[in-house]
This record gives C-alpha cells, structure tokens and sequence, in this order.
C-alpha cells in the first residue's frame, strides 16, 4: 500500500482534473455521432434527463466510496467492506476502463492524425471528394493509423507516469480553460456557415418517432460515457481528493460543463455537416468528414482563417482526449501500483503497453479486419457497445447499491455533507439518499434492458 498518498493541490485542480476526464471525445465524436445515429433533438432531450437523474447519482457514489476509502477501485471496497465480496466488482471497474482506453486510443490517434494534417494546411484548397474520401482511406490503411495510435498512447502514458500532481493536475489545469475558449470559437465559426441553420433546427426540434429501445440504451450508455462513470475513474479521482472539498458541488459543476461541452460541440459539428450537405448519420466519421470539408470550403475565399481554426478544432480534440484518456490509465495505475509490487512507473508502462497492444485489435477492425462482425457489428463497434451499454451500466450499479444499500447511512452522509458542515448538502441529503436507493437503480437497470424488453 502507498503510504503517502498524493491528492490534487486545490478545489479548483479537483474539477478541472474530474472536467478534464469528463469532457473527451465522447463530447466532441461520440455524442455529435449517437445524435446523429438516433435522431437528433430526442435523443439530446433523453441524453440531459439521464445525465441529471442516473448519472450524478453515480457520481456522489463513486466519490464518496473513493474519497471515503483514499484507494483505488478495487481497494476501496476492500476497506470500506472488510469481510464482503464486493471488491471483486471492484475488479470489473479497473478492468473495463482499460478495455475502454484500447479503443480511445484509436480514436486519439485519428485525432493526432488530424492535427498533423491541419498543420500541414491539407484541408485548403483541395478537391472536395478527396477531402472527405481521406477519412476512409485513412482508417482502412493498415500502417498509418498504428503509427499515430502509438503516438497517443505513449503521451498518455507520458503524463500518467509523471504523478497526480505534476502530470495529471498541471496538465489539465491549463488545459481545460482554454479548451472552453477554443470550442465557442468554433461554435461561432460553425454557425455562421451558409446552410448552418438546418444543423440548428435539427438540434433544437424533437422528432420522437425516432426514439427506438436502442437510442434509449444509448442515450443512458452516452451520459454514462461522457461522465466518465461506472468505470472507477471518478473514483479513483476522488481518492485524491482533500476532506474539505464538496463532493456535491464538485460533481455538479462537473456534469454541467460537460453537458455544456457535449451540446457546444453538437453545435459546432451538426451545423457543418447541413452546410457541408453531408448525412447526419454517416457513423463515426462524421467529425473528421464535416468540419475539413467545411474548412477546405471556406478556405477558398479565407485559406489563413480556415487553416487556423482547423488546427484549433484538432488540436482541441486531441488535447481533449488526452485529458480523459490519462484519467481511464490512472484507474489500472492506481491498482497496480497499491495494490501489487510494481513501481507507479512500472504499472504505467505495463498497462500502457498491454492496451496498445489490444487497441490494434480495433484499430485494423477498420482495415484488414473489417469483414470480422460480432452480432452484427465491426469489432469496434461490437467492443464500444459492450463497454457502454453492458459493462458502465453493471459498473453504475454497484456504486449506487453498494453506498445505497451496503455502506453505513452515517458514514454516506458524513462524506456527502463534510461531516454535516456543508449546510446545503445536508439540505437537500434526503434527495440524494431517495435517488440512490431507489430512482438510480431500478432506473438504470430498465434502461439498460430497454433494448431486449421492447
Ligand atoms: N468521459 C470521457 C469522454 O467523454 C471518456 C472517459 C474517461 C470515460 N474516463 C471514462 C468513459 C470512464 C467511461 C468511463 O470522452
């Protein structure tokens, strides 16, 4: 066990670091994709009432199990739980956010891949349909993708392995302010297009007879996704935490900049694919296929503005992916490093290699692999959809029932209201307690059900 366990340095570290997971590319190229997918403004609708009444009930309860414990996800039950079983669930939630970052990593890469290609000006003055066809052409390539997924990997690794406090902390702390400035740029960028308006309307008019069993899995599994929970990063965050800091608060502020996030980045995609007359639901190329085609447009009276807000567009991904894909290695790190004989170094590296290795498994599903189908889906697919819409929902369930049914009533309230001392979270308790107990667990298993029931 480490003895002198680090914590962030300040409240303000606190949420930019727990921002910092939050706000990824299940902002930015996951949820424009699902909105797209599952019908627009419903599915938005869905994605904001999951977030407030499943998801922040997960949150305080991955918080409080983890700042309560000051270990990872499989230790804190341990202590929490002496005699119980429950740290084998523990184990689950260490394993699947490593399952996750394999495939994030992918996806960081294409990402890296674009800064490069921004920087380089390659989205200026070019013929449209090799724009848009070098998506494709690019990710069906066996070589290109690997070299910039290791890329990914080993800065992710880079900053995990440089501690709590000098990687993760001072490289969120400057990095999210200017990620908020970066996408409102883009916003009014994007908005501003000719033919913009259609990406509007379809963001802000509900067409219900969209919403299938499926989209109502999938907004749940989003919400989970983009909040980073059921998986132990919050957790594991958390047990960095400092007692005086307000759970409650934290995990407000962080669930509403992150849904902030997700529907700035709605609005700076959506109305760039209409304008660039592309189809909403084209999958998981839609961002790397609207926004060059958009900017190559523009670029034909501005090349200098458009190339610059092209490296700003990229660059913002990556930089968002990394700060989310270093919170899902620290859950495995903060395991292995407490838990077995290995260094925080050594458990960095081990990992880092291990889900490289898995992530080209995903990363050719695109490729040479992509005849492979499980259920109907490509491998990538398949493994998305088992992590998001199986593994967070089973993962949410344990925390909400473990603080809900299993943990102390006073101990709970003791980390919720800092000992009874926060006077509005003591206040508004008893909702809490009632959503976790009840509303949250009955809630999550319906929904993730919803898809095999109707
Ligand atoms: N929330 C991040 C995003 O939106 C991804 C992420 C980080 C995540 N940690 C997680 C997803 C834990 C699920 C569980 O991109």
């Amino acid at each position: 066990m480490a003895q002198n366990r680090e914590t962030f340095g300040s409240h303000f570290a606190v949420i930019m670091a727990m921002a910092g997971s939050a706000i990824g590319l299940g902002n930015i190229w996951r949820f424009p994709t699902l909105v797209g997918q599952y019908g627009g403004a419903a599915f938005v609708l869905l994605y904001l009432v999951f977030s407030f009444l499943l998801a922040l009930p997960i949150f305080y309860c991955e918080a409080i199990i983890g700042r309560r414990s000051r270990a990872n996800a499989f230790g804190a039950f341990r202590k929490l739980d002496p005699k119980g079983h429950w740290h084998w669930l523990g184990l689950i939630t260490v394993v699947a956010p490593l399952l996750i970052l394999s495939y994030y990593n992918v996806v960081g890469g294409w990402s890296a891949q674009y800064l490069f290609k921004s920087l380089a000006g390659d989205f200026v003055g070019r013929e449209e349909a090799l724009v848009t066809g070098y998506f494709g052409q690019f990710i069906s390539s066996a070589w290109a993708p690997l070299l910039v997924h290791a890329i990914f990997a080993g800065a992710v690794a880079l900053i995990v392995v440089s501690g709590v406090k000098s990687g993760i902390e001072k490289f969120t702390k400057w990095t999210m302010p200017m990620l908020f400035v970066l996408i409102l740029v883009i916003v009014v960028y994007s908005v501003c297009l000719p033919g913009a308006g259609a990406g509007v309307s379809y963001l802000v008019r509900p067409d219900l007879s969209k919403l299938s069993g499926s989209a109502v899995a999938s907004a749940m599994g989003q919400a989970f996704f983009s909040l980073s929970l059921g998986m132990g990063t919050i957790l594991t965050y958390s047990s960095y935490m400092k007692r005086q800091d307000n759970i409650a608060g934290t995990g407000f502020s962080t669930a509403l900049a992150d849904m902030l996030f997700a529907l700035l980045a709605a609005f700076a995609v959506m109305p760039a694919v209409f304008a660039g007359g592309l189809e909403p639901g084209s999958g998981p190329g839609l961002i790397f296929e609207s926004l060059p085609l958009i900017f190559n447009r523009m670029g034909a009276g501005l090349p200098l503005v458009s190339t610059v807000v092209a490296i700003l567009f990229f660059f913002s991904v990556l930089m968002a992916a990394l700060t989310s894909a270093i919170s899902l290695l620290e859950v495995g790190v903060a395991y292995m490093s407490e838990e077995t004989r290995l260094s925080r170094k050594q458990s960095t590296w081990l990992l880092s290699g291990l889900v490289w290795l898995l992530g080209i498994v995903w990363s050719l599903s695109f490729g040479p692999l992509a005849d492979v189908q499980v259920f109907g889906m490509s491998l990538f697919d398949a493994i998305d959809y088992t992590c998001s819409n199986i593994l967070m929902p089973i993962g949410g369930l344990v925390f909400v029932l473990f603080v809900g049914w299993k943990m102390p009533a006073p101990d709970v309230y003791d980390e919720y209201t800092n000992g009874g001392t926060l006077r509005f979270n003591s206040r508004i308790y008893p909702a809490f307690r009632f959503l976790v107990r009840y509303i949250a667990p009955v809630g999550i298993a319906l929904v993730a059900l919803t898809p095999y029931l109707f």
